[in-house]
């Protein structure tokens, strides 16, 4: 069977994956390295959706900025002087030099190279020696810009223009999850790893708990002694958002020994939970009943990802006296190692399916409903919906029928 791309667009190829989950195949797996598919993806999926930038506490003060690459775009994401949110490019508009590094706080953003400035608008305030270029109007040069939005202390970005306003794309999930007040919460700490493996796969990974028993057993024995790992049970709205929720019985958010309170007013459901959540394509959020968590991956290539994973207390828990040595030693240690674990069993399915004789086997009906939901989304972006097309419901002809 060759790996050719001549024919990966074709929704033939993928009606075994769209199947019932009970019939239904993964997907090929030349999705997980052609160039020209994850071309595609970035096009149809994280230049048309809501993508995490960073959270609003980051950048609290107007003045106050984060220099960013977002699916290789080099961005700033700023509060103007009027504490209204934005995201600009990052490159200046006379020689495309990076405007700032890093984070900080400015009032203009200065060109390091001939000092072409900029208001936090993004608009051309001074570009120096210019009065003798025929026909040069500052107007035209102002900084390209992206839009922002807010929910819930979470700033996205979205590239755009046309799409629906943030609060009209998150379903149902401000209401379901208002109690937690998660725009009171604050970064306590952040993590970054780049992995070598296939976006895809890192969220199909956070999609189930299929895996738990096996790649955290040490972490689990280690952490959560005596935890049962039951099966996660799902909800949500497919291609909205997806939410796993495993009971704190489970033992995979909150330490057995834990000493930090739970988030004040939660219902006794919501206390006994920990709620794993995916807002397509781009926001990773847990939701223990004490904090949250929740990691951005940021697609570099199709065998290349850079997550970065966040930890967020509210105020009046990180105001205890114990909270930091709480924190450092109960908190953070099992999330770092499952972050470890996560990345290299990633790696180990990234390594196994560039194999020429490697081949999707089957879903299990149980532990995988929103993987197969995940794959349906990425086929809804990336091919359109079969539906639409004649040939959908035939036999497969493509990688996936060769099995
Ligand atoms: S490249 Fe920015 S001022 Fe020249
Ligand atoms: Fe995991």
């Amino acid at each position: 069977m060759a790996k050719t791309n001549d024919s990966i667009f074709s929704p033939q190829n993928y009606t075994k994956t769209l199947a019932p989950i009970d019939e239904a195949h993964p997907l090929p797996l030349n999705v997980y390295t052609s160039p020209e598919w994850y071309e595609r993806e970035i096009e149809t999926i994280f230049l048309k959706t809501w993508l995490v930038a960073t959270r609003e506490e980051e950048i609290p003060n107007p003045g106050d900025y984060v220099r960013l690459d977002v699916i290789g775009e080099p961005l700033i994401i700023l509060r103007d002087r009027e504490g209204v949110v934005r995201a600009v490019s990052a490159a200046c508009r006379h020689r495309g030099s990076e405007l700032v590094q890093g984070k900080g706080n400015c009032k203009k953003l200065v060109c390091p190279y001939h000092a072409w400035t900029y208001s936090l608008t993004g608009e051309l305030l001074a570009a120096p020696s210019m009065a003798d270029a025929k026909g040069f109007d500052k107007s035209q040069h102002n900084l390209p810009t992206v839009r922002a939005e807010t929910w819930a202390g979470f700033v996205f970005i979205n590239f755009d223009p046309a799409a629906k306003p943030l609060l009209d794309s998150l379903g149902g999930l401000p209401d379901r999850f208002r109690q937690y007040r998660m725009e009171d919460m604050k970064v306590t700490k952040k993590w970054e790893n780049r992995f070598n493996a296939n976006w895809k796969i890192w969220v199909e990974n956070s999609r189930e708990g299929y895996h738990v028993r096996t790649v955290h057993r040490g972490t689990l024995n280690a952490y959560y002694p005596g935890a049962k790992v039951e099966k996660f049970s799902s909800e949500g709205v497919p291609g909205v958002y997806e939410v796993n929720t495993s009971d704190n019985e489970n033992g995979l958010y909150v330490p057995r020994n834990k000493t930090l309170p739970f988030i004040d007013g939660l219902s006794d459901d919501d206390q006994e939970c920990t709620h794993f959540l995916i807002f397509y394509p781009h926001l990773l959020l847990n939701l223990p009943p004490d904090r949250i968590t929740f990691h951005q991956y940021f697609p570099e290539g199709p065998e290349w990802t850079r997550i970065v994973t966040w930890c967020c207390f509210p105020q009046s828990t990180i105001d205890r006296e114990d909270f930091e040595k709480e924190a450092e030693d109960k908190y953070y240690p099992p999330m770092e190692l499952f972050i470890e674990e996560d990345k290299g069993i990633c790696e180990l399915v990234q390594r196994g399916i560039v194999g020429r004789l490697a081949r999707p086997g089957r879903f299990s009906p149980s532990e995988e409903k929103t993987v197969h939901e995940f794959a349906a989304y990425v086929l809804d972006h990336v091919i359109g919906s079969p539906s639409e097309d004649p040939l959908s419901g035939q036999e497969s002809v493509g990688q996936s029928a060769a099995e």
